[in-house]
């Protein structure tokens, strides 16, 4: 990116990043071996993680995972958003008495998915849990349900592996690293 007026510090190294995401496959292995299992990757942040997971999944021979997108425009975040959140992309598999995991990049206040996981629960899966690759705890405004978190990291901006600056940049590094300004 040209005309930079900030640094990118590396908070997770694209090392410890596949070590964290291997400790989430074998959790979800554990809870799920032999069942069939929905992803739902959320929309655009989670295209990393869902892809590094579902490969360590299959590695340790999980071998019913079935791949699936949500998209959902929650206007920002926080309590005070009046308006309805709006499905951006739907899913394309029916998730009735099915096993759903949903996969996101990083839990914050807790109001995009808490919105996710009412819509979700609202088709009678037979069990949702939800995995986060990042949470940033200090940042709840919402209690809401993680059973699988990678790693807890502190109330700082991060990028890459999916996650974007400014709506755009940097979600293809291969770490997460912290936006300094100058
Ligand atoms: P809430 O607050 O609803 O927000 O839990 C979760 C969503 O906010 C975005 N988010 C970030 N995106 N770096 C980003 O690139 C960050 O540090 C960050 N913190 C929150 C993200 O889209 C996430 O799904
Ligand atoms: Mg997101």
């Amino acid at each position: 990116m040209n005309d930079k007026n900030h640094s990118i510090d590396v908070l997770i190294s694209e090392q410890e990043l596949q070590e964290v995401v291997q400790k989430l496959a074998k959790e979800i292995y554990r809870d799920f071996n032999n069942q069939e299992i929905i992803l739902v990757g959320v929309l655009d942040g989670s295209f990393a993680v869902l892809a590094d997971l579902a490969k360590q999944l299959h590695k340790l021979g999980m071998d019913k995972i079935v791949i699936d997108f949500m998209g959902i425009d929650t206007y920002g975040s926080g309590t005070k958003s009046s308006k309805e959140p709006r499905i951006t992309k739907d899913l394309k598999h029916d998730i009735k008495g099915k096993v759903v995991v949903i996969v996101e990049d990083i839990v914050d206040t807790g109001y995009s998915l808490s919105v996710l996981q009412a819509m979700l629960s609202a088709r009678l899966p037979q069990k949702l849990a939800t995995l986060s690759l990042l949470s940033k705890d200090e940042r709840r405004e919402i209690e809401v349900p993680v059973e699988y978190i990678g790693k807890h990291i502190p109330n700082v901006f991060v990028v890459g592996y999916g996650l974007d600056f400014d709506g755009k940049y940097y979600r293809e590094l291969p770490y997460i690293g912290v936006v300094k300004f100058k």
